[in-house]
């Protein structure tokens, strides 16, 4: 069986080009980021912006909310345009919660049946869930049976509660006893090809999905593949991780323009240079700098003297 490896959604990261990064270094699929149904029925500008563009492939537009009649709305529009329609059923965020959107969905089964009864009556193409073990215990076994009785055809399971939060470890093997009639993926936990590979072990799963471990190291999809595949990954060299590093800048700043590009590039420091040398001081300066040439001369020069 070829298992899959995705790109996990991730608010604030998941962007355009840090997807486009993730898909062109092995990942099989991405998904957006998550994107509110209620913006994107009063076609609010900068909702529309979190949609991929027109020349994005395998990737899964996930939208929250809680009211039956606007989601269903929302997936109703999406599955004109989009392939792929993913649920979120699982973001612990005090302020979602708060609305009955997200992981809220999961303190009512019959209400969560109801809300996916809904959207899949009213779109067409896949529909997934992104869900968690359950709202404050593990309840993996019932939450799938309703999202396979509601005709969902791929579930992603975050192997924690909605009151876990992050806390904890994921526990993988409690996805174990499912009885996987669609493709199932793991996610939580997942920082190296060797987790991965424990993960699907574990959980019995088709495949993982990846979130924090790939911010900044998008090298991780082709090395789980290498791993699950050949037995063995190579780490990229530091010049390599500063090609795909002014990748990313590139790709920000034609998306979203210099200024927001710098901004959103710096969540992304730590990752490129986790474990280099004198990263912490060059992290500090990044923090400050303004003038993208500046700075793309001090990116430079900082991988460059990782390789002697
Ligand atoms: C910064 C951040 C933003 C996230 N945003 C979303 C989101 O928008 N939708 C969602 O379903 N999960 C979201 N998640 C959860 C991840 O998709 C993933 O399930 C979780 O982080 C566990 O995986 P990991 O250990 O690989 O990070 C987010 C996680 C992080 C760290």
């Amino acid at each position: 069986m070829r298992f899959e490896i995705g790109l996990a959604p991730m608010a604030g990261y998941t962007d355009r080009a840090f997807r486009k990064i993730c898909l062109e270094f092995g990942a099989d699929f991405a998904f957006t980021e998550m994107i509110s149904a209620k913006g994107l029925l009063v076609a609010c500008e900068k909702t529309k912006n979190l949609l991929p563009g027109p020349d994005e492939r395998n990737v899964a537009v996930q939208i929250f909310g809680s009211d039956p009649d606007v989601l269903s709305t929302a997936a109703e529009e999406l599955s004109k345009e989009f392939s792929w329609v993913d649920l979120n059923a699982g973001c612990p965020v005090r302020k979602v919660i708060r609305r009955g959107e997200g992981g809220a969905l999961l303190r009512d089964l019959e209400r969560l049946r109801y809300v996916v009864r809904a959207m899949r009556k009213r779109m067409n193409g896949r529909f997934s869930v992104k869900t968690r073990l359950g709202w404050d215990r593990n309840e993996i076994e019932r939450i799938y049976a309703v999202l396979i009785e509601e005709g969902v055809n791929v579930v992603f399971v975050h192997a924690r509660t909605v009151v876990q939060g992050f806390s904890g470890r994921a526990d993988w093997k409690a996805l174990s006893v499912l009885d996987k009639v669609v493709p199932t993926f793991v996610s939580g936990d997942i920082f190296s090809p060797e987790d991965a590979r424990r993960a699907l072990e574990e959980s019995g799963c088709h495949g993982v999905i990846v979130a924090r471990g790939a911010i900044g190291n998008p090298w991780i999809f082709k090395q789980i593949r290498d791993l699950l595949e050949k037995g063995g990954y190579e780490e990229p060299s530091p010049m390599q991780v500063y090609e795909v590093f002014v990748k990313h800048l590139e790709l920000l700043i034609e998306n979203k323009g210099e200024e927001k590009a710098l901004k959103e590039m710096r969540k992304f420091v730590a990752g490129y240079t986790k474990k280099m040398r004198n990263a912490k001081k060059f992290r500090e300066v990044f923090m400050k700098i303004e003038n993208v040439d500046l700075l793309k001369e001090m990116v430079y020069n900082f991988f460059k003297e990782q390789e002697v």
